[in-house]
């Protein structure tokens, strides 16, 4: 089925245009794309994603949807061959960390309190171009909401991380780039190698790029539970 749409889109000065983007949705095209990504375990080492290709995967990443919007995260991009390589040890020695064109590492913020809160609201006023002060209530529902223990704030931050991961994977399929989301990994050895630590913590990585034709698993059939079993309408 193909579905025909338009949709509004508002440029940087907060006006309303129309009409701008055609939409086209192709279901099984999308369900295609889907089914041939995969984990990947080999990626060719001598493929580079061209740059604007990864302007794409990141530009998805940025655009993710967070928890009242707050974003409490940062995406690092690992191109250099030595650091990949010293992540790899850090990453249970996956060679994918190694071998791919682009690693994606995904940092939480450890600190959302209510000077990031105001740091937020700053620029959804410019952004939107609105007095602060009719922001004040979202100002202090966000400021209630992240006056919580740095545990708390740890774990929500870290959850959020999740989201532009899984656009990563979906537009990255959509563009026939190959993809292999990450948690086996030591996060304390990311965040040293990178640099972080006092403001953010190592949550995934995503090693991106192309599969290497050696790679055994691109053939393997999915595995997943029935649709019975994993859906419920009521
Ligand atoms: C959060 C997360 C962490 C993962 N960590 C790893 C990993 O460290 N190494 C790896 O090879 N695959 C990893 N995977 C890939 C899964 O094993 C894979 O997605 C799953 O087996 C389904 O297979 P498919 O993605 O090829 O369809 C991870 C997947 C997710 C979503």
């Amino acid at each position: 089925m193909i579905t025909l749409g338009l949709t509004l889109s508002r440029e940087y000065t907060g006006e309303w245009t129309w009409p701008i983007i055609p939409t086209v949705t192709d279901s099984q095209t999308l369900l295609d794309s889907l089914n041939w990504r995969y984990a990947t375990k080999h990626f060719d080492p001598h493929r580079k994603i061209p740059d604007s290709d990864l302007h794409t995967l990141l530009e998805a990443m940025r655009l993710a949807p967070s928890s009242f919007g707050l974003q409490p995260w940062k995406f690092i991009v690992v191109t250099d061959q030595d650091l990949k390589t010293k992540l790899m040890a850090e990453s249970w020695n996956q060679a994918q960390v190694r071998d791919c064109s682009h690693l994606i590492v995904f940092a939480a913020r450890r600190t959302v309190d209510v000077h990031y809160v105001d740091h937020f609201i700053d620029s959804v006023a410019q952004q939107r171009n609105v007095d602060r002060h009719h922001l004040q209530g979202y100002r202090n529902v966000m400021a209630d909401f992240v006056r919580k223990t740095a545990h708390e704030i740890g774990n929500w931050a870290e959850r959020q991380c999740y989201l532009p991961l899984a656009i990563l994977l979906q537009t990255a399929a959509q563009m026939q780039i190959d993809a292999c989301p990450m948690e086996g990994l030591d996060p304390i050895g990311y965040d040293r190698l990178l640099g972080l630590g006092a403001e953010f913590f190592t949550v995934c990585a995503c090693p991106v790029g192309y599969r290497s034709e050696h790679d055994k698993y691109a053939k393997m059939a999915k595995v997943r539970f029935s649709t019975d079993e994993v859906i419920e309408f009521r």
